[in-house]
């Protein structure tokens, strides 16, 4: 047994959307904690108080709470206020990353490469902004964990169609350049960021239903890319967390278009953490294996 991180709560189930992906995130870290000899408990938030962390006397908490109420720095907030050290990123950074659209909007004004996008509602003019962005555009809710609701519009007519399948979803709709190339994953880990994943969609088809419901998709990593654009990948990746305040670990989705530019989608502050999830696929090619990687992210919880 380890006492260097003293009694540890590594939280997951809670109660959003990704209840599922949590439970199976969370159960293999705290397997993988235990195995390195710490001493590790899981704590579900959905069914304990979290108050309950100060009388049980834990001392660092690894957050695996995917979503709403887990992610979005609710939890992050209880944590600071009962003064113990989690992982990942903290309050403001992580409530900013849930949202896509001021994740942009502070990306894209620090000059950091985003697609251009236009914020859709019943009072858009739908073909003003076909003509400004162009076609293809991807519709698609503005938070985090929501990704059900979106579409590729290719025809400016089914704009309007595809705002409404979004808003379903989330009363904030992004419509943005759709960008025609490779789907690139990169985590941080602290201070650094770790191999490139690409994700190979069958045939070359960036179709976003291929994507997620094929068996066929490949995930690469190391990439294939050049050395020098992986170099220039990591380093976009850790000015896009910097930039957002985000620490300790994460992973951002990146597009990289038929130019070889990329461009930032999105920040994951508590990615999936199951034995076949992108961060330790990425974690193990920089040869860090599963408890390592955790070990490392715990060591980076603090408060503030
Ligand atoms: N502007 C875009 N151009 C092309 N594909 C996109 C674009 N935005 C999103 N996608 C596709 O949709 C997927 C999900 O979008 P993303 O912004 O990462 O949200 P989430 O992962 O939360 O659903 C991406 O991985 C990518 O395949
Ligand atoms: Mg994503």
């Amino acid at each position: 047994m380890t006492d260097r991180f003293g009694k540890v709560a590594v939280l997951f189930g809670g109660t959003s959307a990704e209840r599922e992906v949590s439970l199976m995130s969370g159960s293999a870290v705290l397997a993988a904690l235990q195995g390195c000899g710490v001493d590790a408990h899981g704590f579900d938030p959905a069914e304990r108080d979290l108050c309950a962390l100060r009388d049980e006397g834990f001392e660092r908490v690894f957050i695996a709470l995917h979503g709403r109420g887990g992610e979005d720095g609710t939890v992050q907030g209880v944590l600071e206020t009962l003064r113990i050290p989690y992982t990942g990123s903290g309050v403001m950074a992580s409530a900013l990353a849930m949202d896509k659209w001021r994740t942009k909007m502070v990306w894209a004004a620090c000059g950091l490469p985003t697609p251009r996008y236009a914020i859709l509602d019943a009072q858009t003019d739908f073909d003003a902004v076909a003509a400004e962005l162009g076609m293809p555009v991807f519709v698609k809710p503005a938070h985090e964990g929501s990704s059900m609701g979106a579409t590729k519009v290719v025809e400016p007519s089914q704009l309007r169609a595809a705002w409404e399948l979004a808003a379903r979803y989330d009363r904030l709709v992004l419509a943005e350049a759709f960008i025609d190339g490779a789907e690139l994953t990169v985590p941080f880990l602290n201070d650094r960021a770790l191999p490139v994943i690409r994700i190979d969609a069958p045939g070359g088809n960036y179709d976003y239903e291929h994507k997620y419901f094929s068996d066929e998709t490949r995930y690469l990593c190391p990439s294939g890319l050049d050395a020098a654009l992986e170099d220039a990948l990591k380093r976009l990746v850790m000015q896009s967390a910097a930039v957002l305040g985000c620490r300790g670990w994460g992973r951002v989705d990146i597009m990289l278009d038929r130019d070889g530019r990329p461009w930032l989608l999105e920040m994951n502050t508590v990615p999936g953490m199951t034995g076949h999830s992108l961060v330790p696929m990425s974690a193990q090619a920089a040869g860090l294996g599963f408890g390592q990687l955790c070990i490392a992210i715990l060591e980076g919880a603090s408060l503030g």
